[in-house]
């Protein structure tokens, strides 16, 4: 089982591991900061060495493992690493691969993160994003709302259709982009054993309208005029009453929630869906659409603290097939939800991008709805109303929908979400005690989990790989042998305050030279996943090193964390990835903290209220320790 941002895609991944504009010869006169002009410098990802890795695994397993069954898996590891070893064959592999590819990982990843994971993408791995509740609570609040968020989208479209989105970087170093160039116009697509994704940049004209799903219906609306410019958001908003109207004329069977369905389940609806003509002209209007607007219908009522809890279902889940479940398209890569009682944000399918591309977009879409209204003068011919996208349903798929129903309904009630605003403080106090922020807050995630369970528990943070060309992600283990000094150490009556600030400031250190390595492409995650899928590429068969119990142990990741930092004040969120697990996503802000946890009711030993409680706990005490016994020390 992976982490979060740990699924992909395939069937693209074969054709973006060299995308026609990546071969395309750096033209020198563009501007620095364009997409042609900096992608192919990148350089490539690199493949780390294999003793470092062999080392920096069994250091892995310390804090997860008895010192007894460490011994085993430490005699594994120096089999497979040893001169002439298996291991050795298998890295001479990988070097050949990375120096014959653009990315010697990406196509794989794609492949057996997303693309081959057959659990449903709802909940277990397409994240939601909340935003503030918006200040609008009728239906008509919601239209020009949603017209504006959709003009706010298609200005940052441009950006990436004229290729002048700007170039991020990370600690000084340019980022990979591509993730942005493949939100739009892209969808995933079920199969009966593995998925694959269609993405409509480059192959014939571009599409040039959305989906919009009201009442469970879905609908074609173009967003271009025939001059090729973006239709005003008066314009849209025109288009968005008509779909309001034309979704009230008559009660579908909300074909939709077929896509929240286990993988193989779906894909075997999708071909019996597929095979009316009608039905398959309405599913590629919507895979090829730029992107989809869920206009949900109101959310049960909820005490304000819970307000932000209650939306992040919606987000994830729609909230069960008798509320929004049904009014989504859950295989497509970008869905903006926008209810009548105010909650707003996305869900999107993550086989495409991490979280990171995806805030950037919600940022700039945030900041364009805050400014004031434009008076846009509009020319030519009104654009076609809104089509209805109709759907023949048989005996067959009418069983799928009411199967899908009950499964996305037990899925919604098994989920058990918290989102919480830590208001004491954000980045700004790790900062003024030069620690860094995000590893401040898995320590404080290693202290609540230690003071929960009595023990440390796998953990994966996500790490970017952007450094690199095409790159994605790698693990960064926060649960370490400083981290559990740390954590044993904290509530220990016999252990001097001093001593408690040097350990946390050494896990705190470790944490953060975990992540530079990580970020660097020297983690040991995707190393020895593609030493593994090296093994299966030679027919070797499986090396025993992932056999190995401890090796199950070390991807069992009871804590699955991400930090997706933004400058709207939203927060992301995700399901566990285990059945005993958390999710933990977060947006450290300046001055406080956005976090969401979520677990399964099904498992006893989870909670994500209590998680929450534990980890503002942690947060505070560490702060103490902090200024007390730092300041005692000056
Ligand atoms: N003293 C003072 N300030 C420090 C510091 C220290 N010792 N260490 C870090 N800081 C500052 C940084 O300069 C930065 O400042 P800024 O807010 O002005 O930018 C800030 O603290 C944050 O740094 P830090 O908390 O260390 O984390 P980071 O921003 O480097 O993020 C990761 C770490 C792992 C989250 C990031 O590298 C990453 O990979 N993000 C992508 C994750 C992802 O893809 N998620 C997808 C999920 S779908």
């Amino acid at each position: 089982m992976w982490g979060i941002c740990s699924r992909t895609l395939v069937g693209m991944a074969k054709s973006a591991a060299r995308p026609p504009h990546l071969v395309r010869p750096v033209a020198a006169h563009r501007l620095p900061g364009r997409y042609l002009s900096h992608q192919g410098s990148l350089p490539s990802l690199p493949v780390p060495p294999l003793q470092q890795t062999c080392q920096r695994y069994l250091e892995a397993l310390e804090p997860i493992m008895e010192p007894e069954e460490l011994e085993r898996s430490r005699g594994l590891v120096e089999g497979f690493g040893r001169r002439g070893g298996v291991g050795e064959r298998l890295q001479r592999g990988l070097e050949e691969r990375a120096r014959s590819t653009d990315n010697w990982l990406s196509d794989w990843w794609v492949q057996v993160a997303y693309l081959d994971y057959r659990l449903p993408v709802v909940v277990h791995s397409s994240p939601g994003l909340v935003l503030p509740r918006m200040d609008f609570s009728d239906v008509e609040g919601q239209m020009r709302f949603a017209a504006k968020l959709i003009t706010g989208v298609l200005d940052f479209k441009t950006m990436i259709d004229n290729e002048s989105l700007p170039v991020e970087q990370q600690g000084g170093a340019p980022l990979c982009m591509h993730q942005y160039y493949q939100l739009f116009s892209s969808c995933r697509l079920p199969g009966l054993h593995q998925d694959s994704l269609l993405h409509h940049r480059g192959r014939g004209p571009a599409p040039t309208h959305i989906t919009v799903v009201m009442n469970s219906q879905f609908f074609q609306v173009e967003v271009y005029g025939p001059d090729g410019a973006p239709l005003t958001e008066d314009q849209i908003l025109v288009q968005l009453r008509g779909v309001r109207g034309a979704s009230e004329e008559e009660e579908v069977e909300p074909v939709g929630i077929l896509t929240s369905q286990h993988r193989d389940r779906w894909g075997g609806a999708y071909l019996e869906l597929t095979r009316d003509e009608t039905n398959r002209e309405s599913v590629s209007a919507i895979q090829s659409s730029i992107f989809t607007v869920c206009l949900d219908g109101p959310t049960p009522a909820v005490a304000a603290e819970r307000y932000r809890s209650a939306a992040a279902v919606q987000m994830l889940h729609g909230g069960g097939s008798r509320l929004n479940s049904g009014n989504r398209w859950f295989d497509k890569t970008l869905q903006f939800i926008v209810g009548v009682d105010g909650t707003c944000g996305a869900n999107y399918e993550h086989a495409p991008a991490e979280g990171p591309p995806i805030v950037a977009l919600i940022d700039h879409v945030v900041e364009y709805t805050r400014k004031p209204d434009t008076v846009q003068s509009v020319t030519g011919t009104a654009p076609p109303a809104p089509r209805r996208l109709h759907f023949n349903l048989t005996p067959e798929i009418r069983r799928s929908i009411a199967e899908a129903k009950e499964h996305l309904d037990a899925l919604a009630r098994d989920l058990d979400v918290e989102v919480v605003v830590f208001p004491h403080f954000g980045k700004n106090v790790p900062k003024r005690f030069r620690m860094s922020p995000d590893a401040f807050v898995q320590m404080s995630l290693q202290l609540a989990y230690y003071r929960m369970y009595g023990r440390c528990c796998s953990t994966y943070e996500s790490a970017s790989l952007r450094r690199f060309r095409l790159g994605r992600t790698d693990t960064v283990r926060s649960s370490s042998r400083a981290s559990l000094s740390f954590v044993r150490a904290f509530d220990d009556p016999r252990k001097q305050d001093t001593e408690k600030l040097d350990l946390m400031d050494k896990a705190v250190k470790a944490h953060r030279s975990y992540t530079d390595m990580a970020v660097s492409g020297q983690a040991i995650d995707r190393h020895l996943l593609g030493l593994k899928l090296q093994a299966l590429e030679e027919k070797l068969g499986v090396p025993e090193l992932f056999t190995d119990p401890a090796f199950s142990r070390a991807l069992h990741y009871q804590l699955s964390t991400s930090q997706v930092p933004s400058k709207a004040d939203c927060v992301m969120c995700f399901g566990p990835v285990v059945p005993d697990g958390y999710g933990v996503c977060y947006n450290p802000m300046e001055t406080h903290i956005n976090l969401a946890l979520s677990a399964f009711n099904a498992c006893p030993d989870t909670q994500a209220g209590r998680l929450a409680r534990a980890v503002e706990t942690a947060l505070l005490d560490m702060r103490t320790l902090l200024e007390t016994t730092a300041r005692a020390k000056l």
